[in-house]
């Protein structure tokens, strides 16, 4: 873990107009939205792009979202179908990315659609997000602020822990309100494709635009970011568990328990969804750290219902969980 040098700044208008200036000069800034922490950098900028690699250690195949203040500057890049342009109109600003045909003139660097002909655009709902996107005035390519296959960050603090001084500044949003990443959804031609759950429910979408097919099911097409691990703490974590075994810790969800774990957190004891999204990467945060800490072994998650909100936390978990490629 590189040691947290980071400089952490509330968001004052200075601040907003320091990180605009630091962005104009190509330096990466962290800005928090609703979803997590994202690692800012000039869309534009093929080295600023770069930069936002190298600090992520991303594999240059896995393509960027570029944020923007709004639909109608997102329209300058790419092209909008009727149900792309549906979808933004319901649910932007907002935690929802749509994938789209690059235009002939499109800003954004082609390094960060990874060389595709299609750019990922968002525009996010976080007031401080938007405060920066206008004073910057250009689109900013955003991935979540942690290291490439690691646990997003959804407080100052995570940025810190997974970015070190790789991150000229930080802007303090405080903890992420929805905590979970954007929805992310495909518009290309061949039918909507959902290729990353997320905030905005699959049944949302469905209610806005008709059916969406998955990716990588059915012979559906994989998104490029689809690496099986992701998100993943050190000690190994068991899904699903209904007992207890011996050095786990326990995350909880929902008003029983499975047992007295020597460390435990309850994503909801209400069962309340959102409330387990909000808390989930900082509760694995925690217990991956404190468990190693006391000397557990491992992590045990009690199953979580797969509709809604659940979907999104559960494919996280599952990535979680899964087994780790070359890290
Ligand atoms: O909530 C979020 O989306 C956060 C905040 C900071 O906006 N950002 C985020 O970015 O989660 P990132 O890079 O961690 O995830 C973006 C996802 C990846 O799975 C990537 O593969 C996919 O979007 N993606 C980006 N561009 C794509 C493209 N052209 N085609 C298919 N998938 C794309
Ligand atoms: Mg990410």
């Amino acid at each position: 873990m590189s040691k947290p040098a980071s400089r952490i700044l509330p968001p004052t208008d200075a601040a907003i107009a320091e990180a605009a200036a630091l962005l104009g000069a190509g330096a990466l800034v962290a800005l928090p939205t609703e979803t997590v922490y994202g690692l800012a950098g000039d869309a534009t900028s093929d080295l600023a792009v770069a930069a936002i690699f190298a600090a992520k250690e991303r594999p240059q195949f896995n393509p960027l979202i570029a944020h923007y203040p709004s639909a109608g500057e997102a329209a300058r890049d790419v092209t909008f179908d009727e149900k792309a342009s549906e979808l933004a109109r319901r649910f932007w600003p907002g935690p929802l990315t749509l994938v789209l045909p690059r235009r002939a003139d499109c800003r954004v660097s082609l390094l960060a659609s990874a060389g595709l002909d299609s750019q990922a655009v968002r525009v996010p709902r976080h007031e401080v997000a938007q405060r920066l996107l206008a004073k910057f005035g250009k689109p900013l390519a955003a991935p979540s602020a942690n290291r490439s296959g690691r646990i997003s960050p959804t407080q100052p603090s995570h940025v810190a822990e997974e970015l070190g001084e790789r991150v000229a500044l930080i802007l303090d949003g405080g903890p992420c309100k929805i905590g979970i990443e954007s929805t992310v959804v495909a518009l290309l031609g061949g039918g909507p494709l959902l290729l990353r759950p997320g905030a905005v429910t699959e049944e949302e979408i469905e209610a806005a635009i008709g059916p969406i097919a998955h990716a990588g099911e059915g012979g559906q097409p994989r998104g490029p970011g689809m690496l099986a691990s992701h998100y993943a703490p050190d000690l190994p974590l068991r899904l699903d568990a209904r007992e207890l075994r011996e050095g786990e810790a326990l995350l909880g969800f929902g008003p029983l328990t499975i047992g007295e774990a020597k460390l435990a957190i309850n994503l909801s004891p209400r069962g309340d969804l959102e409330e387990a999204a909000a808390q989930l990467f900082a509760a694995l945060r925690r217990l991956d750290r404190q468990g190693r800490k006391q000397g557990l072994t491992g992590i045990a998650a009690m199953p979580i219902p797969e509709r809604g909100l659940g979907r999104a936390i559960n494919d996280r978990l599952r990535r979680a969980a899964a087994p780790r490629s070359g890290r």
